[in-house]
This record gives structure tokens, C-alpha cells and sequence, in this order.
């Protein structure tokens, strides 16, 4: 298997792009499934995760072309309706398959997806809503298998804010028939730009962005062409990586006003951060301030933000708090940033991380994705060696080109491919 290996210790300098965000990309692809015609989709981020939805969707009969940078998407031959166990194993989204399937095709049979490394992570809410809008649903070995003749819009109350729930109810209504409120919505901004996908296709969808989401169904879509917003998780994790290593990064081509929650955390750290139109400068302190972090739904604190940023505090002054409320089970990089030389004491949904002057090189792996960011960025200031992070595959899920994006900032870092 690759890995990557990084000699630490340089500070980062210069600009970074940001890519499309891959939890808007893999939404609005399942989209493509609600009518046929070619959709133009631009900024599509080139990563595993949109690999893997695009085989799913080319086992449905929906075919892709290239087009000048951008991919072209077509499901008039939509002909089968099941996403398989072997590839929703890999990549829990492929649950937004459910909707987008059920309201177009009027079946769909999808792999339950277990629960995976930061926590069980049930589909319950996607269900009940479902049913609520008039599907038949049945579990049978493993997979959902769901039936509508004709979804009907409903009421909806989610007990828990669910950004994939949300979103594949949203489709799944934008074809029902009358009226679908769904309250306590996700307000990620993630939603809003599916939303504007929808309605790009002629969907009648308001209050995306806040917690109360009407949409009212309509009898058909159209294609439509539509870009990908940019990645404010991979922004983040790239102006962390600034601040960490003492640096100066300027990120650009990314929506500062989804970032607010981390810049005023790195500017309580210390980091100087500017802002200018679409690009975040962020220069590193001398001293790192420990400040406290608590995960929260947008537009709180990200929690595919928390783990980088507990490798940023594992270098700080002081004590930081860091209270993880979104999954039960997302501190998996606690154990391998230990191995690093860093002092993190957990005890329930809470860490404390006690700062110390350095942390130090060592082999590394991590069973999830943002866990195997903060190892990298934490390898970045492991000074004295080198710093190897396994099972990289993880990263390839959702990174694109992280490692000649850091090279391009000055950082020692390769592939090693195996
Ligand atoms: N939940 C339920 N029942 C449900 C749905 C969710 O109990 O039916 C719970 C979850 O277990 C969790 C909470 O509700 O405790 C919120 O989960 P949510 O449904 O919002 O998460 P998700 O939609 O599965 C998306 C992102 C995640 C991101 C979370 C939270 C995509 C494809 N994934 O997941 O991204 O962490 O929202 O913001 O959009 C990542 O990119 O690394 C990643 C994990």
C-alpha cells in the first residue's frame, strides 16, 4: 500500500487552490439520477470517493464523458436501481443514491452501510423520511429495498440535524408530488449548493441554509450545468497547516464566509489571518495559544475540521479542550498523534490536549480520513526524521493531489508507492 513521507520542520509558504468539495460533489452527482439529458458539472474534485459513485452509477446505466475539465453526466438509460455491498462498504454517501433512485425510478435496493471508523453513523432518519413520503421500505440481507409508486410530500421533522439525510430528502421531494417541509435541516453549505443544483434543473426548493427546507414537488427536471463549490474542509486543513508550521499560506480560490467558525479560532491561537475576496492568508505565530474547540453542525466548529486542528493544539502553550459532538467515536487519531509524542488525555466526548514544545517523527496510520490529515500536518512539524503516514488510500478519499499541493508550499513530503 503507498505512503507518504514527510520530513518535518519547514514552515509553509506561499499559495495553495483549493479544489471542489467532495460532500457537494457526490450529492449533486446522485442528482444527475433525477432526470435524463446531459448534465455539465464543473470543479468536480478528482478523488476516490467520486470514483466510487461514479462506478455506481455506471452499474445503473447512467454513462460520463470529459468535456473540457468538465464531467458530463447522462442517465437517460438509468436501468437497474441497486448499489452493491462491495462498493457502499467503501463510501458511506452512497446512501444519497436512495433518494435521487426512489423518486426517479420508483425502486431502489442499497446496501446498508454499516458503521465505520468515527461511529456507527445509522441512516434511520433517511428512512423514516422516505416512508414518511409514502415508500414502502424492507431490509433484507443487508441491503434497503425500497418501493414508490408515487412519493408524496410531507412533513418532516429530523431529530438530529443530518446533512446527507437532508439532502437526499430534498431530491427525493423535488419529485413528489405537493408539498415537502423538512424542519431542523442541515444548514451545511453543502446543501445550499445542491439546491442550487436542484433548481438549476427546475426544482422548486427555498429556505436552503436555514433549519426549515420547502420544496414542492415538481412532475419533471431538466439537465442543467452546475459548478462544484470549493472545499472549505480541504481549505482548512491547509490554513491549519499554515498557522501550524509557523508559515505564511495563502489559500485561494475558497469561501471564507464558510470558514468563519476555524479563522476565529486560529486568530485566538495567534495566527494573523486576512482575508481578500476568495483568499485566506493565514501566517503561523511564534507561540501557539491552546484554545478550546467544541464540533458543532455549520456554522459551528467542522467536525472533519477537529482532528487537524488537534494536531495544530498538540504544539500549543497551554491546555486545549476539544469536545466532539457530531460523532461518538472520532478521536481514532488520538492513539497514532501519541506515538508522535504528543500528551492527549480522553475521556468520554472530550479531549484535553497538553501542549508540548515538539512532536516527533514516527510511522503512522490512521483509519479515517481527516484522522489521516492531522497526521500529515502533524508530521509537518515532527522535527528530526521522518514522519511515515500508512494507509494513504484514506486520504485519496478525499485530497486531491495533497501531496504536490504541500510540495508546492515548500514541505519535504512524497509517495512512496508500494
Ligand atoms: N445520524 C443518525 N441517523 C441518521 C443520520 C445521521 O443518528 O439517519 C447521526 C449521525 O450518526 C451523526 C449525526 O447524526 O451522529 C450527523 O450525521 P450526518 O448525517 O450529518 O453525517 P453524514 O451526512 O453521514 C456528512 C459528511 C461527513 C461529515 C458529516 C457532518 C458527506 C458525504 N459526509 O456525513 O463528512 O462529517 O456530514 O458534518 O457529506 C468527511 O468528509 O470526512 C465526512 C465524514
Amino acid at each position: 500500500m503507498d505512503k507518504i513521507i514527510i520530513e518535518g520542520g519547514k514552515p509553509l509558504n506561499g499559495n495553495v487552490t483549493v479544489s471542489g468539495a467532495k460532500n457537494a460533489a457526490l450529492p449533486v452527482l446522485a442528482a444527475c439520477l433525477l432526470t435524463g439529458g446531459w448534465h455539465r458539472l464543473e470543479n468536480i474534485p478528482k478523488l476516490r470517493d467520486v470514483r466510487t459513485i461514479l462506478r455506481i452509477m455506471a452499474q445503473l446505466g447512467v454513462v460520463f464523458r470529459e468535456e473540457e475539465g468538465a464531467v458530463m453526466v447522462n442517465s437517460d438509460d438509468l436501468n437497474a436501481y441497486e448499489a452493491p455491498y462491495d462498493l457502499v462498504k467503501t463510501m458511506r454517501a452512497s446512501i444519497l443514491l436512495l433518494g435521487p433512485l426512489l423518486a426517479r425510478y420508483g425502486r431502489a435496493k442499497i446496501s446498508l452501510p454499516g458503521g465505520c471508523a468515527i461511529g456507527a453513523r445509522p441512516v434511520d432518519m433517511h428512512l423514516k423520511a422516505l416512508v414518511a413520503m409514502g415508500a414502502d421500505m424492507y431490509l433484507e440481507e443487508g441491503y434497503v429495498n425500497a418501493r414508490a409508486d408515487c412519493l408524496k410530500g410531507a412533513e418532516i421533522f429530523f431529530d438530529i440535524q443530518t446533512v446527507t439525510g437532508t439532502e437526499n430528502i430534498m431530491m427525493a421531494a423535488a419529485l413528489a408530488k405537493g408539498k415537502t417541509v423538512l424542519k431542523n435541516a442541515a444548514k451545511e453549505p453543502e446543501i445550499q449548493d445542491l439546491a442550487r443544483m436542484l433548481r438549476g434543473m427546475g426544482a422548486d426548493i427555498e429556505g436552503d441554509g436555514t433549519d426549515t427546507i420547502v420544496i414542492r414537488g415538481v412532475d419533471r427536471l431538466a439537465p442543467t450545468a452546475h459548478t462544484i463549490l470549493p472545499d472549505r474542509i480541504e481549505a482548512g486543513t491547509f490554513m491549519i497547516a499554515g498557522a501550524m508550521t509557523r508559515g505564511d499560506v495563502t489559500v485561494q480560490g475558497c469561501r471564507p464566509e464558510h470558514l468563519e467558525a476555524l479563522m476565529e479560532k486560529l486568530q485566538t491561537a495567534g495566527a494573523r489571518v486576512q482575508v481578500e475576496g476568495d483568499r485566506v492568508r493565514v501566517r503561523g505565530p511564534d507561540a501557539i495559544e491552546s484554545v478550546d474547540v467544541t464540533t458543532l453542525p455549520f456554522p459551528g466548529f467542522p467536525t472533519d475540521l477537529q482532528a487537524q486542528f488537534m494536531a495544530f493544539m498538540c504544539t500549543g502553550k497551554g491546555s486545549s479542550v476539544i469536545r466532539e459532538t457530531i460523532f461518538e467515536n472520532r478521536f481514532i487519531h488520538v492513539s497514532e498523534l501519541l506515538r508522535m509524542g504528543a500528551d492527549i488525555e480522553i475521556s468520554g466526548n472530550q479531549a484535553v490536549v497538553k501542549g508540548r514544545p515538539h512532536l516527533l517523527p514516527a510511522p503512522v496510520m490512521a483509519t479515517d480520513l481527516r484522522a489521516s490529515a492531522s497526521l500529515v500536518l502533524a508530521g509537518l512539524v515532527a522535527e528530526g526524521g521522518m514522519t511515515e503516514v500508512h494507509r494513504i488510500y484514506h486520504l485519496d478519499r478525499g485530497y486531491e493531489a495533497m501531496e504536490e499541493k504541500f510540495r508546492g508550499l515548500g514541505a519535504s513530503i512524497r509517495r512512496e508507492r508500494a
